[in-house]
């Protein structure tokens, strides 16, 4: 089997049955998709499948064989944040770390497939994902704001703190 993982094509030696989670984390050592649940229902796990957001842990890797991947590690990088990584960190949209990833993939979809600045489109479109910090507010103006364009100081937060560790705990 082959993944473009972050737009680098890459051979996985895994078995056809192993989880597209486990390729990630465990032969790949890519930990910002989180294995929460490992049911599908929480949504720490998601990342970009052909640009659409999957649940990593309920994914054969065989099912996606020649696919693009996209983790977080895709969307920008500590030096230079993606519109959504700033958005998380101007709005303090992420407190322990353990949904960001997920989250600001889903986020991603949802902004690259024209979504809205609508509250409840975008709380219809992180469905699914569950936060057990931020009560889900912060994460809405985070999207809504990167929707309208607006821009941000990535170094600091709304809330005046900074934060650079977007990519959680492995
Ligand atoms: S770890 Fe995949 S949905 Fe929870
Ligand atoms: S920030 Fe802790 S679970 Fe969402």
């Amino acid at each position: 089997m082959n993944l473009t993982i972050n737009g680098v094509e890459t051979p996985i030696e895994s078995g056809p049955l192993t989880s597209l989670l486990d390729v990630l984390r465990e032969e790949l050592g890519i930990t910002s998709p989180k294995a929460g649940c490992e049911q599908g229902g929480c949504g720490a796990c998601t990342v970009l499948v052909d640009g659409e957001p999957r649940r990593s842990c309920l994914t054969p890797a065989a099912s996606v064989d020649g696919a693009a991947i996209t983790t977080v590690e895709g969307l920008g990088t500590p030096e230079n944040l993606s519109p959504v990584q700033q958005a998380f960190t101007h709005h303090y949209a992420a407190q322990c770390g353990f949904c960001t990833s997920g989250m600001m993939m889903a986020s991603q979809a949802y902004i690259d497939g024209g979504g809205t600045d609508d509250r409840e489109a975008i709380q219809h479109a992180l469905g699914g994902h569950v936060c057990r910090c931020t009560g889900y507010v912060k994460i809405i103006d985070a999207v809504a704001a990167v929707v309208r364009g607006e821009s941000f100081d990535p170094n600091v937060t709304a809330a005046g703190t900074a934060m650079t560790n977007l990519g959680g705990m492995a």
